[in-house]
């Protein structure tokens, strides 16, 4: 039935899209299949995951008409061993938040400054598109803006605990990973801290600043790192923050991370995703969205907690109704992730995926409510990090 439901939709497309209607030919006629400056072949097969169905292999150019019909799915062609050695769920016990003394006065040293300037340099990519050369030059911004962050506000010794890394991907463009190394000896408990660099526009050869989706989600965390490191934060347990790439592929660059650390048994103990954090739709009250589909339960009433103790705005619960982001890797490898979010999933920016992605599009935009999200992050690394005396 579900099959028959899929066919129809690719028919109808076909008629009203004029991207779609080439899904069988496979190859567009009249559209070149090789783009400069992009490095995408629309015919080469990739596996991919509908949800709730068996895996098929498809061409690139079946997998964008896909996503422009708004059905969703993972790519798992470099992934197929995500989640195998994870036979449960893993379960943390989430403690209640407590640590007052030490959140409050670093959250008083966020600031928007910051954000707004890397923001702007961010989204001023042409695409920040996975197999694109811009979104490979994005990248490497990206890990020199960090790199220099690092530099510039961390003490020397702290230098010393802190790792910055490209984790490679083979379409060019690379995650980043950067660690604060924990001070006990005993576990090795990690808490991830993350964001997608890249962009995508419904036709990844056109333009997409990608400000929101999720350039905001990016400097929201770049933001609260700079602030954790500059007051001299040494966590007892281990706290990384991840940029990954290609999200937008099917959330291929954290599948790949994730697929590592369950490789090699790393104990993440929570994971938390900040994708689209700026929007505050004209009219509604201002709210952080707590996802709570494909999350862990306990993890997320942890968030509800954190925004509650420390932000200036209430939360909503709400629903993408699929796996809509980076979270959903890390629980498919069995471990307690959560994801927030701008508002409701309804009252969300509809201008993602388009050219129209941009800071100045309209005053909806806020960087005050992307702050309220670098608390939420900062609240996150300290409460559950600890901190070493
Ligand atoms: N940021 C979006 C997810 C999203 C969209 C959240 C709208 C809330 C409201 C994310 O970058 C994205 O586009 N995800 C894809 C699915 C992914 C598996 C390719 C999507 O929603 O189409
Ligand atoms: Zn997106």
């Amino acid at each position: 039935m579900k099959s028959f439901g899929l066919l129809l939709a690719f028919l109808t497309l076909a008629i009203a899209n004029p991207v779609a209607q080439y899904a069988q030919d496979q190859v567009p006629m009249g559209l070149p299949t090789q783009y400069p400056g992009y490095s995408l072949d629309l015919n080469e097969l990739r596996f991919v995951e509908l949800e709730g169905e068996a895996p098929v292999w498809m061409t690139e150019l079946e997998k964008i008409n896909l996503k422009s019909m708004g059905i969703n799915f993972l790519d798992i062609t470099e992934t197929q061993e995500l989640g195998l050695k994870a036979k449960s769920l893993r379960k943390f016990s989430f403690p209640s938040p407590n640590a007052t003394e030490l959140v409050e006065p670093i959250l008083k040293t966020l600031s928007t400054k910051g954000p707004e300037e890397n923001l702007r340099k961010f989204s001023g990519f042409r695409t920040r598109y996975y197999r694109s050369d811009t979104g490979r030059e994005s990248q490497q911004w990206l890990l020199n803006k960090i790199s220099e962050v690092t530099a510039d506000n961390a003490s020397k010794s702290l230098r010393k605990l802190i790792s910055v890394n490209e984790f490679p991907h083979s379409w060019g463009q690379n995650s980043i990973i950067v660690r604060i190394n924990g001070s006990s000896t005993t576990e090795d408990e990690t808490l991830v801290i993350s964001a997608h660099q890249d962009s995508t526009n419904m036709w990844p050869f056109l333009p997409a600043p990608g400000a929101d989706d999720d350039g905001s989600g990016t400097v929201t965390i770049l933001e609260a790192y700079r602030a954790l490191i500059a007051a001299d934060f040494r966590p007892i347990r281990s706290v990384e923050f991840h940029w990954y790439s290609a999200e937008e592929g099917g959330l291929l660059g954290s599948q790949a991370v994730a697929q590592a650390y369950e490789k090699r048994s790393a104990n993440v103990i929570a994971m938390s995703q900040f994708d689209m954090t700026a929007w505050v739709k004209r009219g509604t009250r201002e709210e952080v969205g707590i996802i709570t589909d494909f999350v862990d339960p306990d993890l997320t009433k942890f968030n509800k907690d954190l925004v509650e103790k420390y932000l200036n705005i209430p939360y909503v619960e709400t629903k993408c109704g699929y796996a809509c982001s980076d979270h959903a890797s890390w629980r498919k490898a069995g471990y307690p992730s959560s994801f927030t979010i701008e508002s409701s999933f309804e009252n969300s920016n509809k201008n993602i995926h388009s050219v129209n992605d941009r800071i100045d599009i309209s005053d909806e935009f806020s960087f005050t409510h992307m702050l309220e999200f670098s608390k939420l992050a900062v609240a996150f690394a300290v409460e559950l990090g600890g901190w070493t005396k």
